[in-house]
Formats: structure tokens, sequence, C-alpha cells
């Protein structure tokens, strides 16, 4: 009873510090965000996140917390973070939970290659 509650305490706690935890950027993690981007995402995606793909938007208005949401279940979070406008309300991107942990290296490279508005 007793750890069936912690778990229930801890469990989305421990997520959310997953999802939130800050990678340190350095270059080496800049470039294996790129090789995994490069490797996993421009079948859809454009080579540059700033462009619009063959079949998926552009990438660099896009929070961490949704890189997360899209690449783990292939849709957006039910509930979206404040200011965020989805650029497509398709469903066709499928997800792909073998990169979960490097999420935060591909964000991390997307971000380092925004080109300022
Ligand atoms: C099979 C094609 C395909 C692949 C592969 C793919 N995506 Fe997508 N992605 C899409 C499409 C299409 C959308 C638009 C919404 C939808 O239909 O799911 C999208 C939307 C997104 C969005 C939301 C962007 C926004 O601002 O609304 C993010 C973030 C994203 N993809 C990240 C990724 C990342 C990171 C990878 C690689 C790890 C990846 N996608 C691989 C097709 C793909």
């Amino acid at each position: 009873m007793r750890i069936y509650f912690l778990g229930a305490l801890l469990g989305p706690l421990l997520t959310t510090s997953i999802v939130c935890a800050q990678v340190k950027v350095d270059q080496a993690t800049l470039d294996k965000g790129k090789r995994l981007y490069l490797s996993n995402c421009i079948q859809c995606h454009n080579k540059d996140p700033n462009l619009k793909g063959s079949l998926g938007p552009e990438l660099i208005d896009a929070p961490l917390e949704i890189v997360y949401s899209k690449v783990m279940t292939g849709v957006y979070p039910a509930k979206l973070p404040a200011g965020f406008v989805p650029k497509r309300s398709s469903k066709v991107m499928r997800k792909i939970p073998k990169l979960e942990k490097d999420i935060p290296a591909i964000h991390a490279w997307i971000q380092s290659v925004k080109k300022k508005k």
C-alpha cells in the first residue's frame, strides 16, 4: 500500500525530471544530436531544421517538451506548453522511442542552428 503510494508520487516526478533534465550542451552533445537528426528525421524533415521538409514542418519553434512528445509518442501532448502552436494538425509522424535518452541532444542541436528572425 505504502509502496504504491510512493510510486504514484515519484513516478510523475521522475518523468518530469527526465523530460526537463538539462543536458550539458558541449560540442560532443551537439555533434551527437546532429548525427541522430540526420539519420532519423530527414526522411520527412528538412536537413536544415529552419525549413520545411518533404513531409514534416520546420522544427526550430518546438520546445523540448514537444520534441519529446512527438518522438516518444508520435503525437503532440494533450496539454500544449503556453504559447506553442502546432505547425500541423496531421498525425503522420510515427514514434521513435529508441531515441529517448538522446532527445535533449537532438533538440539542443536544432536550437544551435536556429536562424534569428
Ligand atoms: C515519417 C516521417 C517523419 C519522421 C521520420 C519524423 N517526423 Fe517529425 N513530423 C512529421 C510530420 C508529418 C509532422 C507534422 C505533424 C504530424 O503529422 O505528425 C511532424 C512534426 C514534428 C514536430 C512538431 C513540430 C511543430 O512545431 O509542430 C517535431 C518536434 C518533430 N516532428 C520532431 C521530429 C524529430 C526530432 C524526428 C527525428 C528523431 C522526426 N520528427 C522524425 C514527420 C516525421
